[in-house]
């Protein structure tokens, strides 16, 4: 039985907690939760059976087999870090926290969910040969830039991000994970071109990806629903944590 520490109890953490209980009950159970916000920890723990113990980072890292963040770009490296040098499995949905030390996606126990885009078998399989390009165009509805932008003064169609993925990470922390997500699977941070475009009239978060090289040319288009419980998180990047775990556990 493999025992589950998750932190960070926001949407993401919620779905995986439930997904565990729901769906991977014989092999696996949630043991620790860890959330700045008690009460959402403490919330969250409430749902489980057996119930979690809400804890620390460093305890839930010592009572787990396999650390789970869904917490946020500033401690998801920190995260890492610890659960390696414990010796201990790491999922990391904070993707753009490791754009420092992309060393750490390296190490076999550090896995890394496709998140919102397709693609990232491709590029992974097309970094053998020579990559030329590598680029994202990201279309979000405003209210999952609130935060990041004065949204109230976008009146139609615009380009909010023309860039590195590198500095779109460090504008944009809490949307842009996927930027992330590919740059360590291909050309790094600095080399990964990304577009963010906003309009009053988007519904969808929807990615397109571009990778050319030596193999050809690949293109993806992602037409996210967001999550019910946060704007900013697409559903397909909670599944694909949740397909993660199933091929992991
Ligand atoms: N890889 C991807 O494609 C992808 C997609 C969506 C979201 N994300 C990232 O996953 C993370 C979680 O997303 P979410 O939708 O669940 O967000 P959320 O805001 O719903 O939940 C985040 C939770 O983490 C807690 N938290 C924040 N900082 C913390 C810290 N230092 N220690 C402990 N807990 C902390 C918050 O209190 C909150 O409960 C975010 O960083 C988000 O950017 C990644």
């Amino acid at each position: 039985m493999k025992r589950i520490g998750i932190i960070g109890c926001g949407t993401i953490g919620t779905g995986i907690a439930e997904f565990i209980q729901a769906r991977l009950k014989a092999k696996a159970r949630v043991v620790a939760l860890c959330d700045i916000d008690l009460k959402k920890a403490n919330f969250l723990s409430k749902k489980i059976k057996p119930r979690p113990v809400v804890t620390s980072m460093d305890n839930l890292i010592k009572k787990s087999d396999l650390v789970i963040e869904a917490a946020g770009v500033n401690v998801s490296a920190a995260i890492a870090k610890k659960a390696v040098l414990r010796k201990k499995s790491v999922l990391i949905m904070s993707t753009g926290g490791l754009l420092k030390n992309p060393g750490l996606i390296k190490k076999s126990n550090v896995y890394i969910p496709s998140g919102a885009i397709c693609g990232i078998d491709g590029l992974k399989a097309a970094s053998i040969g020579r990559i030329k390009s590598v680029s994202l165009t990201t279309r979000k509805p405003l209210k999952g830039l609130k935060g990041s932008i004065d949204v109230d003064k976008i009146k139609k169609e615009t380009v909010v991000y023309s860039g590195t993925a590198q500095d779109a990470v460090r504008r944009f922390p809490k949307n842009i994970n996927v930027a992330a997500t590919l740059s360590l699977s291909g050309l790094g941070p600095k080399k990964t071109r990304v577009r963010i475009i906003t309009s009053p009239k988007y519904t969808r978060n929807t990615h397109e990806v571009e990778i050319e090289g030596e193999f050809g040319r690949i293109f993806t288009r992602t037409e996210n629903l967001p999550s019910k419980s946060n704007p900013k998180t697409s559903q397909l990047a909670i599944f694909s944590a949740l397909a993660k775990l199933k091929e992991v556990i």
